[in-house]
């Protein structure tokens, strides 16, 4: 995966803002990810978190403020251009159809719905190897034709991260992949961020799990009510007073 921009810089944010009613979910987050890191981003529940991905990836529109990818401003860009830019994201309610197989879930990860029922025929041969490859990958290539909804959360997850990888992002963006997940599947979660890591893929994770956010990323950026309130490598980050407050009120 080839540089775009001298910087290095996957995505920035400049004072970006975002209110639901008197809610203000995002005060002003001004926040650079670099290309090649595996990023994340930590804070205290409804400190803005998933409102920060759902303003980058253009799933909901800012009320303010900023966004580039690589350089290039999407601000104002659907959630298509901004997964065509090379975004690709999962969900903190993970998001599978549970009554479609694992090998079908992955394959309508890059076709529009509405071919339920012949999916599988509506797909080339090199594009089902393609979603079998990635569900041996992430090791659940045995559940390939069991329905989502009788596997496991974190096979969920796993399944939900398969058909973002179908569409081959440089910048992948995981809300609490670890949440609800059990210790075996979770380090298997942590092997593979730094995998794809190594093999040119950038990522910013929203994760509570401190164990794995420490153990897996080159940088962190602590948000509290809706905005940065510190920056760093886990080294920086494990001793901040100001992280610890935030999380502890201490
Ligand atoms: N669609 C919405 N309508 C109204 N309020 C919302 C909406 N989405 C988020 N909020 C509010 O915005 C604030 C930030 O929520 P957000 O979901 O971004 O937090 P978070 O950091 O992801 O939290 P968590 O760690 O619990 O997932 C919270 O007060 C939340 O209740
Ligand atoms: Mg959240």
């Amino acid at each position: 995966m080839t540089e775009r921009n001298g910087s290095g810089e996957a995505l920035r944010t400049e004072g970006l803002t975002k209110a639901f009613g008197g809610v203000v979910a995002l005060d002003g987050a001004s926040v650079a990810f670099r290309h090649g890191q595996v990023n994340a981003l930590i804070g205290p529940n409804g400190s803005g978190k998933t409102t920060f991905f759902n303003c980058v990836t253009g799933m909901i529109r800012a009320d303010g403020g900023r966004t580039t990818y690589r350089g290039r401003d999407i601000t104002r860009s659907t959630p298509h251009a901004i997964a065509h830019a090379g975004v690709g994201r999962t969900f903190q309610l993970c998001r599978v159809f549970p009554r479609m197989s694992a090998l079908d879930n992955v394959l309508a990860a890059v076709r529009p719905a509405g071919l339920l029922g012949q999916l599988r025929g509506a797909h080339g041969r090199a594009e089902v190897d393609r979603a079998r490859s990635w569900l041996t990958r992430l090791g659940i290539e045995h559940l390939a034709d069991v329905e989502a909804r009788n596997m496991s959360w974190g096979q969920q997850k796993l399944l939900e991260l398969a058909g973002v990888l179908m569409s081959d992002p440089e910048t992948v963006l995981l809300d609490e992949p670890a949440g609800g997940v059990n210790p075996a599947l979770l380090d298997r979660i942590g092997g593979l961020v730094r995998e794809l890591n190594a093999e040119g893929r950038t990522f910013v994770i929203v994760e509570h799990n401190m164990d794995l956010v420490m153990s897996i990323s080159d940088h962190i950026v602590v948000f509290d009510r809706g905005r940065p309130i510190a920056e760093g490598p886990p080294s920086v980050i494990r001793s901040d007073e100001r992280v610890l407050g935030a999380y502890l009120g201490v």
